[in-house]
């Protein structure tokens, strides 16, 4: 049985002192049968994985696809490594929009960090237009494929599956399409990856709130969350572990 994986995205929120404060609550409440991640921006994340306590893992929501060197402003594998941090979240829509990162971007940078032993968080999800015209799965599937090109084990991977319009929005997915699409990821793996297909976690992220995560945490191939808006307020992402658990 996969554990539930509870994941924060903090986004670009949270000054360090406001990260040291959320630690200093999340650190009194005893959780288990769940396993908890945080991801704060780069200013905090040294001085997060040091306030939390051990059993909750603090990861990266970036990370360069280059080796150190002259790249100014970028954040290097070898760099999180150094400060104990070995999870990273790749491919958030909000990078893949904003940012331009490509699938092969994507790529580059996973295949960085699955070199460098870290673990990934990959998101992949649709537009709005792309759900509008019934193509979420074949876009889906395309982005999968090709974030992972080359790519031949997955065993220090996880998917988030975030459909891009209910990112931010108040509009979740409902429990069983977000059920559909990550049971529909799962059988991509299988049928590209084999086995490895039982065994990685499939997380659902999208205007995920302590009032919805109970019925998305209990279907079959959702494993996990992935929560923005909801895992800046302490008590709201300590309602949503309780879901898992
Ligand atoms: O990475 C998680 C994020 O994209 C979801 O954001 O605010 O809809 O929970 P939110």
């Amino acid at each position: 049985m996969r554990r539930k994986y509870i994941c924060g995205n903090w986004k670009m929120n949270k000054t360090s002192s406001e990260a040291l404060a959320f630690a200093n609550k999340i650190n009194d409440f005893e959780f288990e049968n769940v396993d908890v991640l945080i991801a704060p921006s780069f200013v905090s994340l040294e001085s997060l994985k040091k306030s939390v306590k051990d059993k909750i893992e603090v990861a990266a929501q970036n990370v360069s696809e280059f080796d150190d060197g002259a790249f100014t402003g970028e954040v290097s594998t070898n760099m999180l490594k150094d400060i104990g941090v070995r999870n990273v979240i790749i491919g958030h829509s909000e990078r893949r929009e904003k940012f331009l990162e490509s699938d092969e971007i994507v790529n580059a940078k996973i295949k960085r960090a699955l070199s460098d032993n870290l673990f990934v968080i990959l998101c992949l999800g649709e537009s709005l237009e792309i759900k509008e015209e019934n193509k979420e799965l074949d876009f889906v599937k395309n982005e999968l494929l090709n974030s992972l090109s080359g790519v031949e084990n997955l065993k220090n991977i996880a998917i988030a599956y975030e459909p891009i319009w209910a990112i931010g929005t108040g509009k979740t997915c409902s429990p069983e399409d977000a059920e559909k699409m990550c049971r529909e990821i799962r059988e991509i793996i299988n049928k590209n990856y084999g086995e490895i297909s039982k065994e990685i976690r499939i997380l659902y992220g999208g205007s995920v709130k302590p009032s919805n995560a109970k019925e998305i945490l209990a279907k079959e191939n959702i494993d996990g969350v992935l929560v923005g808006g909801a895992s800046l307020d302490v008590n709201d992402f300590i309602e949503i572990i309780k879901c898992g658990e």
